[in-house]
């Protein structure tokens, strides 16, 4: 079975690091993840992890375990070939926080050399939950080593278990879900791998913003609304080049919360976007008018 992100491939990789949008969005997650005191020694996962943008940053804050998941074959590979230190943009945001700092200075080559070489180990046969358990036995104490990146196909809403894990990531997984309870089995997938007081940070598109509001200098378009089954379907476009199409659903943060709680999560909170430094173009005016309307939120769910 194929899916969109199968074609969009290379297409997203161009707009993670380009957009100004995605900038936003990792500046929220490492401001995020640096307020929970950082990743090192911690069991994590990263759901709809596309070509590993978010995984990389994970095991290069010293997460004893990094797992990457993806329902897209293609998105997994691109993340493999991407290895850990991969993936531009990267570089440059790290420094902003103390959380996805790289193992230590010194040990950041080859913390990269032992987590690409465990990414060979697991390599194709690491595709499945017993590829990934496979990979996952070379995760050990945190010693400062680099984890074992892992990377698997699977759908984040049919989860086997694959923790437990402290903290779970997923940066646009729930805007996928196709109904409502596709949308509930993932997280209740989620909180099945997590341990008791584990983290899941989402960022989640903020709903009713078409037809007001236009995102175009920020890297998206959106281009219609459908009103269809369980949440309207939004169609929209990466503003690459040339631009890729996409899909996804306007779920309100009710439901996502609701889902939530339903699932046994015992808190969920709320975050507002936050934006990277003014620079060049993307000046004062540029964010503070992408932080009157901003495409997502970041909310914060404690298992
Ligand atoms: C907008 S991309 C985000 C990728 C990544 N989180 C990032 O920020 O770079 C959305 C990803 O969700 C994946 N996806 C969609 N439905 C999924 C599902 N049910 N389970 C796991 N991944 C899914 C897609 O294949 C795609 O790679």
């Amino acid at each position: 079975m194929r899916f969109q992100y199968d074609t969009i491939g290379e297409r997203f990789v161009e707009a993670k690091t380009t957009a100004a949008f995605a900038a936003a969005d990792t500046h929220t997650l490492l401001g995020a993840l640096d307020a929970l005191g950082g990743v090192r020694g911690l069991d994590t996962i990263d759901l709809a992890c596309g070509y590993g943008y978010n995984t990389r940053l994970l095991a290069r804050g010293g997460a004893r375990r990094a797992v990457g998941v993806d329902i897209s074959e293609e998105m997994i590979r691109l993340a493999r070939a991407h290895g850990v230190i991969g993936g531009g943009g990267v570089g440059a945001l790290e420094g902003a926080v103390g959380a996805v700092r790289p193992v230590g200075a010194a040990g950041a080559a080859d913390a990269a050399g032992a987590a690409d070489a465990a990414e060979v180990a697991g390599g194709p046969g690491a595709d499945g939950a017993a590829g990934a358990a496979g990979a996952a036995s070379g995760a050990g104490e945190d010693t400062g080593a680099a984890p074992a990146v892992e990377y698997v196909v699977a759908d984040a809403a049919k989860l086997p278990q694959m923790g437990p894990f402290d903290l779970a990531t997923a940066v646009y997984l729930f805007n996928q879900a196709a109904d409502r309870s596709s949308l509930h089995a993932m997280f209740r997938s989620i909180r099945a791998n997590l341990r008791e007081g584990g983290r899941l940070l989402a960022i989640v598109p903020n709903a009713g913003a078409y037809p007001h509001v236009d995102w175009s200098p920020y890297g998206v378009r959106i281009v219609d609304r459908v009103l269809e089954g369980d949440a309207p379907l939004l169609k929209a476009q990466f503003l690459t080049k040339p631009p890729a199409d996409f899909e996804f659903r306007e779920w309100a943060h009710a439901d996502f919360a609701e889902a939530a709680v339903e699932a046994g999560f015992s808190t969920v909170g709320w975050q507002p976007n936050r934006t990277p430094p003014a620079e060049g173009a993307r000046d004062d005016a540029y964010w503070t008018a992408y932080r009157a309307w901003p495409i997502s939120s970041l909310m914060t769910c404690t298992a």
